[in-house]
Formats: C-alpha cells, structure tokens, sequence
C-alpha cells in the first residue's frame, strides 16, 4: 500500500482550492458509497451523531434530514469546506447541529459521547501510521455499542480502477491526498467488533465501507 504524501500542514492549503468544484467530484464518483454509509450507520432520530471530517457537508445534511431531533456535531480540519457544509446545514430546518473546525487526531470530546461516528474519505489522506492513533480517538468518544461507519477510497477490484492509484502517483495534489487505504484489520485491532467491509466502484472510482461497532477489547 502506498503511504500518505500529503503532510497535515497542507492538507488546508489543498481543499481550500477543492472546496469550489468538490460537490461535482463527490456526486459523481463517491455518491453511493457515502449513501450506503449511512444506511450501515442505520441513524436514529433522537440520537448523538458525530461526523468527523464533514467537508462539505453532502452526510451531514443527511444526516441533519434522518436525526433532526438528536444531538448533531460535525468537524473539519479546513474552513474553506466547513462554510459550504454550514451552507447546507441551514437549509436543513433543524437547529441541532454544530459545525467548527477540529482535528481526528484529538477530539474536543469527552470520553463516550456519541452513538455513531461517521468518517467519509479522510484515512486515505492520512499516514498509515497514524490509523491506530485516529482510530482510538473515534472510539474513545463512541459509547460502549456505538456505531463508527466509515468510507474510503481502496484498492481496486479490477484493472481499470488502478488508473486512480496511478493519478496519483503522478500527482496525489489531484486526487486531494487521496490513495487506496484497507481499514478493517485496523478497526478488528482497535476493538470494534460486528465488523463488515463493501467495496464500491462508482465510474471506475473504488471506495470501500466499513463499519463496526464498539465492544470490550
Ligand atoms: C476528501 S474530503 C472528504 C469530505 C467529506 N467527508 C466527504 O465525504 O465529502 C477530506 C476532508 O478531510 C478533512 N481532513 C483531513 N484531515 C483531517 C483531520 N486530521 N481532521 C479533520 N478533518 C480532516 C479535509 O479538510 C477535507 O475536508
């Protein structure tokens, strides 16, 4: 697997440029697996939902439509992507969300505040060394049986899929740090369990879903 090019440092600089054009990227190419995401997630109304990374908001405003009663947060690293989620947010009708800048790797959280995480291609922009690091703070705030569902760019199933993997390694800047990541062994180590896997390819772009839930390790 190849390991992340991109530094944290100029992950702000890169999607503050995306920002405009990156609804168009992600409906045509990730539309499906975000939507099978959330139906894995299986949110209910009233409950404590966290996204992490929200970008530009294309979960959080489903997730705003299934759980207008519960306790709604979402973060990102990069302002530039947050304005356009507070944008769909509004639009939304419901009051209970709160969108801010934050970071995966340190959550302004307590411990076991929420029933669900969700975390939509954001590890295939970080170091692989790193993935046990994030993972533990996604289950640190998760209470005991909370959900983590989580999308991510993979390895493609067939040949024609490796032209991502190949873009970028001419250039990971065009693909937004993004390269083919396999989260599940991780997400088994850190101690969810129930866990399952679906690979996507939404016009030859492979995604992969996980999802597991938190036990007792
Ligand atoms: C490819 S976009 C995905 C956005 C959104 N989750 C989606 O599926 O449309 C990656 C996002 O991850 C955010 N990000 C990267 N590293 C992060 C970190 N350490 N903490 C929070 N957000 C981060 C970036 O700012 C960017 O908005």
């Amino acid at each position: 697997m190849l390991d992340a090019q991109i530094e944290k440092g100029r992950v702000v600089d890169i999607y503050r440029k995306i920002a405009p054009s990156y609804d168009l990227w992600a409906r045509l190419t990730e539309s499906r697996a975000r939507d099978r995401c959330l139906e894995l997630a299986a949110i209910q109304n009233g409950e404590d939902v966290l996204e992490v990374a929200v970008g530009t908001g294309l979960a959080f405003e489903r997730i705003l439509a299934t759980n207008p009663s519960g306790r709604n947060e979402g973060i990102d690293l990069t302002e530039a992507m947050l304005i356009r989620a507070q944008r769909k947010a509004a639009r939304s009708g419901t009051k209970n969300y709160r969108l801010r800048v934050g970071d995966a790797y340190d959550l302004d959280f307590p411990d076991d505040s929420f029933d669900v995480l969700i975390n939509n291609y954001m590890f295939d922009l970080l170091p692989q060394q790193d993935f046990p690091t994030v993972l533990a703070e996604f289950r640190r705030v998760l209470r005991p049986g909370g959900r983590l569902a989580m999308v991510n760019m993979a390895k493609g199933e067939r040949w024609y899929n490796g032209i991502w993997q190949r873009i970028y390694r001419i250039s990971p800047a065009l693909l937004g740090g993004c390269r083919s990541v396999s989260l599940l062994p991780q997400l088994e180590a850190c101690g969810f369990r129930q866990t399952r896997r679906e690979y996507m390819s939404q016009l030859t772009f492979p995604s992969e879903i996980v999802f597991g839930i938190v036990g007792d390790l």
